[in-house]
């Protein structure tokens, strides 16, 4: 939706606000490319933002209190005081996004004044492409702007990465960093302890597709267990490690992936500086087949789509984000989309009964920047 209309839709919802005008932000979500769970244990990834995002149109209330609205009907109404210590709303509800954005901020910050917000996102949610943290450094940025304060963006980053913990998820920091940090037409490679960004450009003529599995992956729901094992999985294999001792089974698998993943994303930023299309799509396909064998984090779904898209021309493809549903990612040149695309809907979508939604479902991925309030009036992408 433009800002126009979103400025339209906040006021249906709460009223023409004065005197001041409506504001609106925007963060992408994400896609990313490679270095799959293996944030959280402090390794460097390589995400770029996309250029479907949340926009939240906002206006400053004069108490504590915040009110949200969601342009989609599928999700009610949410209200709550920005304070140091915010109830939250019973697990995988959508409004916790935004209690946790205005938690960490109010740790930092005495004294906060709430918002009254009105959300909208082109974002496939619980697919793999960080919905729900756009949601959070949305609201974030909607708050700082609504009380005048700044944070450094590194420090945003971390303060924001921390804060997404209230709901429930032992996350890396890589969705909050590259959400808030992304440049157009560069992917990231984001280093952590400390936290940096090193953008590398996209060539033109590579393109990276994102193809739902239609697998939801509710990452404030029935993903979290299995996700916060792995987290749990890393601090063992550490603790492992450093007592001495040798490991196996499950945990040398786990410790495998973690390994060979973050070779993967030295040789793949390495690849993308180069232009080399080819050893990129191979280093896609080794990361997929790793978190299918050693990370067991795949499900048949992704793994089908992943030989799909390589039989039908790609370079490479792999599932992408936590997995355990979500979607994949797949990198070709340019001219070669329309006719993988085309493939993914005939013989994915189309034997599932989803032929009439691929244009939902299967998208190109265009590397873009990341989140900014934007001045009101202006139209946005
Ligand atoms: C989720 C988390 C990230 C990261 C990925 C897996 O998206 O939020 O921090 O761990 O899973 O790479």
């Amino acid at each position: 939706m433009a800002s126009t209309h979103l400025g339209a839709a906040f006021a249906r919802a709460f009223g023409a606000p004065s005197p001041s005008p409506v504001h609106v932000v925007r963060a992408p979500g994400r896609v990313n490319l490679i270095g799959e769970h293996i944030d959280y244990c402090g390794l460097p990834v390589f995400p770029m933002a996309i250029r479907r995002s949340v926009r939240i149109a906002f206006h400053p209330r004069s108490d504590r209190e915040t009110h949200l609205v969601n342009h989609d009907p599928r999700f009610a109404p949410s209200a709550f005081a920005v304070n140091e210590s915010i109830p939250p709303a019973p697990a995988g509800d959508w409004g916790n996004y935004a209690r946790a954005a205005a938690q960490a901020l109010a740790q930092r910050f005495p004294d906060l004044r709430g918002v009254n917000a009105l959300v909208d996102s082109d974002l496939p949610i619980a697919a793999g492409l960080s919905s729900s943290s756009a949601l959070l450094v949305a609201m974030a940025l909607a708050i700082m702007h609504a009380n005048g304060v700044t944070v450094a963006s590194l420090e945003l980053m971390e303060l924001l990465g921390r804060g997404e913990r209230y709901v429930g998820t032992a996350g890396g920091g890589m969705d909050q960093a590259i959400i808030l940090g992304a440049r157009a037409g560069c992917a990231s490679r984001i280093d952590f302890h400390p936290l940096r960004l090193t953008p590398t450009a996209v060539p033109a003529d590579w393109q990276f597709i994102v193809a739902w599995s239609l697998v939801h992956a509710e990452k404030s729901g029935a993903a979290r267990q299995a996700y916060n094992e792995r987290t749990r999985q890393c601090d063992e294999l550490l603790e492992v490690a450093e007592g001495g001792a040798t490991l196996s089974g499950v945990l040398s698998r786990r410790f495998r992936h973690v390994v060979t993943e973050g070779t993967r994303v030295r040789q793949a930023e390495a690849a993308m500086a180069a232009q080399d299309l080819a050893t990129f799509g191979q280093l896609l396909d080794a990361s997929h087949q790793s978190l299918r064998d050693d990370y067991e984090v795949s499900r048949p779904e992704l793994d089908r789509l992943v030989e799909l898209a390589r039989e039908a021309g790609a370079a490479g493809a792999r599932l992408t984000g936590a997995g355990f549903g979500g979607s994949i990612v797949v990198l070709c040149r340019a001219e070669h989309a329309p006719e993988i695309m085309a493939a993914l809907g005939e013989r994915f979508y189309a034997p599932r009964g989803a032929a009439g939604d691929v244009a939902r479902h299967v998208f190109t991925a265009e590397p873009s920047a990341g989140a900014e309030v934007l001045t009101p009036g202006a139209s946005p992408e």
